[in-house]
């Protein structure tokens, strides 16, 4: 009987840019307070990329420190898969942008636009391709320069999102996380409350859709709060059960970094103690994408594991998109 690939996470990298946004510089470009942010998100700075400073960069950085820990040089990728909501170009792919950046001459290349989520689709797309037995060496990418999209005039949006760059590289074999379960999910129903809405060919660039910041991101936040909290909780225990696992397995919850107490809500409903709840969105703001592949990668480096802990990740997005997965520490 032919040997059952599992596929297995078996570097990690990340980049942030250096410039740091506090909310006290918010205090100063729009109506809001530090005291308004910390309480409602958590989050006391985040990261803004450089003006000449673009998604295919800083995922290109996040991506050779990922190849690094790996062990592995760039024309051993097979495939590069990128998750962005704020990418170079509608075309060409950031993807392509990025195997020209790092030299992965052997790699097949392509985005996928999962929003928030878009780490944990791009996780499961690797994982098919690994155990198939299609592709070897798959480097994912999340990397977001949402501050491209953001109107620094509106306080509803402006405080919460950051730009930087994570990623992975899945493969079958050595020590790694494994990927034991992965539960996606969306409700397009729900489009109209995440969105950019100009930009795309319904609405292409005119001067009447720059005038009206039709090309600013949108978010019905409290609203996107609610299904956030009951998503992710329903993905996880989606995930638990065809894991064979109950909550108290879980050593580290990973969560998408929207916002603190969206982060609690989630924890509480595991019960999760706060010191095994990984987060950066005091430091990062919600770096969509991205945010799970930063906060994986600074929990590996921080911390020892032993073979057989489980970690639960799970994110929410635009879209509207959602998902869990449990990942296993193995040796090689
Ligand atoms: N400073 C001060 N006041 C503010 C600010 C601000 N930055 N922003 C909004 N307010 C005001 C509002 O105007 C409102 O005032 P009003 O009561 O006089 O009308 C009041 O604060 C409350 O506003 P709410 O929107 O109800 O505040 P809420 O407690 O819901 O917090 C937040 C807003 C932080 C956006 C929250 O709803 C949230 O985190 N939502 C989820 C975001 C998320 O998960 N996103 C993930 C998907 S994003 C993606 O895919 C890229």
């Amino acid at each position: 009987m032919a040997h059952q690939l599992k596929a297995r996470i078996i570097g990690l990298g990340s980049y942030l840019p250096k410039r740091i946004l506090t909310n006290q510089d918010l205090e100063r470009m729009v109506e809001t307070s530090d005291e308004w942010i910390v309480s409602r998100t958590g989050m006391r700075e985040r990261r803004i990329a450089a003006e000449d400073e673009f998604p295919s960069d800083m995922g290109a950085q996040a991506a050779l420190s990922a190849l690094r820990s790996a062990d592995l040089r760039p024309e051993d990728i097979d495939m590069i898969v990128v998750a962005s909501m704020s990418p170079d170009y509608i075309s060409p792919s950031t993807a392509n942008l990025i195997q020209a950046k790092i030299k992965a001459e052997n790699a097949a290349a392509m985005d996928i636009q999962a929003a928030c989520t878009g780490f944990l689709y791009a996780l499961s797309t690797a994982r098919a391709f690994i155990e198939a037995g299609i592709y070897r060496n798959i480097l994912i990418i999340a990397t977001e320069k949402m501050s491209a999209f953001i109107d620094y005039k509106d306080r509803a949006t402006c405080v919460l999102f950051g730009d930087g760059a994570g990623a992975a590289i899945v493969g079958s074999r050595g020590e790694g996380l494994r990927i034991d379960t992965l539960c996606l999910g969306s409700d397009g129903q729900l489009a109209d409350l995440v969105k950019i809405p100009a930009g795309g060919s319904r609405n292409p660039a005119t001067e009447a859709t720059v005038q009206q910041g039709m090309h600013y991101f949108q978010m019905s936040g409290n609203e996107v709060f609610k299904h956030a909290v009951r998503r992710m909780s329903m993905a996880s225990r989606e995930c638990l059960a065809k894991a064979g696992l109950e909550e108290t397995d879980v050593s580290w919850l990973v969560p998408h970094q929207a916002n603190k107490r969206i982060i609690d809500a989630i924890a509480k409903n595991f019960n999760i103690p706060e010191n095994k709840v990984y987060q950066t969105v005091h430091k990062y703001g919600n770096t969509s994408a991205s945010s799970i592949a930063i906060a994986l990668n600074e929990l590996m480096q921080e911390q020892e594991f032993q073979e057989g802990e489980h970690l639960l990740l799970t994110a929410f997005g635009g879209g509207l998109t959602w998902g869990a997965a449990i990942l296993t520490k193995v040796g090689v």
